[in-house]
């Protein structure tokens, strides 16, 4: 099975690439699907502080270089069942090449993935890389400049013949904030959805536990639920939505060793 390969990307840092990449791959997985999510920002990896995981010490690299199987550097994440290779914090930063990609695309292109989400760093990347993804998922603040940035990037995205789609991030309802029809008039595009600004979020960034399976009432859940469903029917299959291994209470108890 091919699986449909995302790339979450922006032109500027801090919009919370990372936080919808995590959250929308732990919402798709939770609806029945086979998700591998991957932190390929390689400068500032992050996903790790997200989800827990600190501590791996080989991932993405040593795969691409053909000296590990993708088996021995993804890690599942128990509460979901998410497969998820993260980031080596104790890495020295580096750039991936063009061959790498090339490599880790050929590993997944036959794996058993519905969904693969790659998590990337801010900017752009050659034409050349685009045709390894089936779309970018931009992320923009309601503000002028961050707009303006993203915009700049759904251009590049387009000569290089690459899908995308606008979400709006830290959504607040407030005045000074750019209105909807602005910003889609400036992306010439509707936008998929907006995502509130939510405390939850550095919350649970704090407990290493997803905002979406921390809490699925808040307004920032339900967006991406929003989110989530949106790429559900793009892939037009059927899959049962998947129980969770472990309750929330479980998780905690086997987080301070009690299980
Ligand atoms: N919807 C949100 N509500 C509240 N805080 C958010 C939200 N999205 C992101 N953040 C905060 O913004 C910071 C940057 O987000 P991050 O996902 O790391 O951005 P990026 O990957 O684009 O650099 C995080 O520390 C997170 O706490
Ligand atoms: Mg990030």
């Amino acid at each position: 099975m091919k699986p449909y390969i995302i790339r979450v990307s922006s032109q500027k840092g801090g919009v919370g690439k990372t936080t919808i990449a995590v959250n929308l791959a732990v919402a798709l997985q939770l609806e029945g699907y086979n998700v591998l999510l991957v932190d390929m920002d390689t400068v500032n990896p992050s996903i790790g502080f997200h989800l827990g995981f600190e501590h791996v010490n080989i991932g993405l690299k040593e795969l691409v270089t053909n000296k590990a199987k993708l088996v021995d550097v993804r890690v599942a994440h128990l509460p979901s069942g998410l497969h998820v290779i993260p980031g080596v914090l104790s890495e020295k930063e580096y750039i991936l090449s063009e061959s790498m990609i090339k490599t880790f695309y050929n590993i997944i292109i036959n794996s058993n993935y519905h969904f693969v989400i790659v998590d990337t760093m801010p900017g752009y990347t050659t034409d050349n890389l685009n045709k390894y993804y089936d779309e970018a998922l931009l992320v923009s603040t309601p503000e002028l400049s961050s707009v303006a940035n993203v915009v700049r990037l759904a251009t590049w995205f387009d000569k290089a013949h690459l899908k995308h789609n606008l979400v709006l991030n830290r959504f607040k309802n407030k005045r000074y904030e750019l209105h909807i029809d602005e910003i889609e008039e400036m992306y010439e595009n509707k936008i998929v959805t907006k995502i509130s600004e939510d405390d939850i979020v550095p919350v649970s960034i704090e407990m290493h536990i997803p905002a979406y399976l921390y809490n699925k009432k808040t307004q920032f859940s339900k967006n991406i639920k929003e989110l989530a469903r949106f790429y559900s029917s793009k892939l037009n299959i059927d899959v049962e939505p998947k129980k969770r291994k472990e309750t929330f209470l479980t998780y905690i108890l086997r987080l301070f060793g009690f299980k």
